[in-house]
């Protein structure tokens, strides 16, 4: 398949126009005007629906790709369409000072989904937000001053979301200085754990599977190792299940996986199925702290989002889409191992598949047979964050398409 390129400029129509304002930059049209801070596929998308991509001539591609983790349900989904279209004309919006039952609902299926012994949720726009909050009432409540990360994790863009993740400081982080002191624990590495977690420790922040790094599962015995020393020291301990959240894994969350209990953890992503929206959820412990004004926003929680996460929720019970999951990431380690991929790793649908030769060209010979795919930091790793709606005869199409490709 010809992927469909994406169009050198777009027409601004002001060739046609007499007394148009002087053009901002002489060569506008050669360019659209978006911030050239993204490197894009050769793929340019004109509709979706279910697991399927169209270009504009019409081709159709295969998303294992879910827009980076984001569309769980996929495209076109009926009951998530009318949950946003039905909020949309009732009520779009209204802040977090004026009580709407649709934001207690929410909060209420958010909980009771995770299985976990949460008793708030504060909900905010994005993954990095969410983490902002989460080591700042860390920091409120133990008046310490370094937070331990985990050596490949990402956490987001911001200045504190952004410190504690791996190689920002190296790559893109901008801000004069971190907020706080950081240090970062091997990654699986249990005997150096207490040497980074300490009194001096406000929480620790993880991705119990993370994401970018390609889908490194960081196991049951490290995480309890973390969970262990936080309870030594007073620190809280932080689940970042932005990606691996809201049924990614095959269960509600990575804690339920695991049987870890972390104080807080933050998701997004999945739980919109690309409305943004996100949100931080609190232990007992931790939201006793909580007072009036200590957190704040102003789209967290509005009325839209939270009837599309009440859909996700919704979807992803009544549709058994947890055990679909489970099942079908089964099916792609067992059949998917052909061509020039020799193992897999991650969890559920956030899966790795270990390539002999660098995935960036992978991806781009599966695009050319019409499937999206990802990549990761790690450059042999092929990251697939599919829809929870996938079936195995997808997997197939997968596993003929790698098989057709050289080792
Ligand atoms: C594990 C993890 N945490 C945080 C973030 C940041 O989320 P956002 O881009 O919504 O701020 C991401 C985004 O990819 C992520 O994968």
């Amino acid at each position: 398949m010809a992927g469909g390129s994406r169009p050198e400029g777009r027409d601004t129509g002001t060739g046609s126009r007499t007394n148009a304002a002087p053009a901002i930059r002489s060569d506008a049209v050669a360019h659209d005007f978006l911030a050239p801070v993204f490197a894009q596929y050769p793929l340019e998308v004109v509709s979706a629906e279910g697991v399927w991509l169209k270009n504009a001539i019409g081709e159709r591609v295969l998303d294992l790709y879910g827009g980076h983790a984001v569309a769980s349900l996929g495209y076109g989904h009926p009951g998530w369409t009318a949950a946003l279209t039905q909020q949309a004309r009732s009520c779009n919006f209204q802040t977090n000072a004026v009580p709407m039952q649709v934001r207690v609902r929410a909060a209420e299926r958010l909980v009771r989904f995770s299985k976990l012994d949460f008793t708030s949720v504060f909900f905010v726009n994005s993954g990095a937000e969410a983490n902002e909050n989460a080591m700042k009432l860390a920091f409120r409540m133990t008046s310490r001053t370094h937070i331990a990360a985990i050596e490949g994790a990402f956490h987001g863009r911001t200045a504190a979301a952004g410190a504690v993740t791996w190689g920002a400081m190296q790559k893109w982080y901008c801000y004069p200085r971190a907020p706080f002191d950081v240090s970062f624990i091997p990654r699986g590495d249990i005997a150096t754990i207490d040497q980074h977690v300490s009194d001096r420790t406000a929480a620790v922040i993880v991705e119990p599977v993370q994401g970018l790094a390609g889908a490194v599962d960081l196991g049951a015995p490290y995480l309890q190792a973390l969970r262990r020393r936080c309870d030594e020291v007073g620190a809280l301990l932080i689940f970042d299940e932005v990606q691996c959240g809201v049924g990614r894994t095959g269960y509600p969350f990575a804690a339920n996986m695991y049987g870890v209990m972390p104080d807080m953890i933050t998701t997004a992503k999945a739980l919109g199925n690309g409305f943004p929206c996100a949100a931080l959820l609190t232990c007992a412990k931790v939201s006793a702290a909580l007072k009036l004004e200590l957190l704040g926003t102003t789209f967290g929680g509005g009325p839209m989002a939270c009837a599309v996460m009440e859909a996700v929720i919704e979807a992803i019970e009544s549709e058994n889409l947890l055990e679909r999951v489970r099942r079908v990431a089964d099916y792609i380690r067992k059949t998917c191992i052909v061509g020039p991929v020799k193992g897999h790793q991650g969890a559920g649908f956030l899966t790795g598949l270990r390539t002999t030769r660098p995935a960036k060209a992978i991806q781009s010979e599966l695009l050319e047979c019409g499937i999206l795919t990802g990549t990761a930091s790690d450059p042999n790793i092929l990251r697939l964050l599919p829809a929870f709606i996938l079936e195995e005869e997808h997997v197939d199409l997968l596993r003929d398409a790698l098989a057709s490709l050289p080792t």
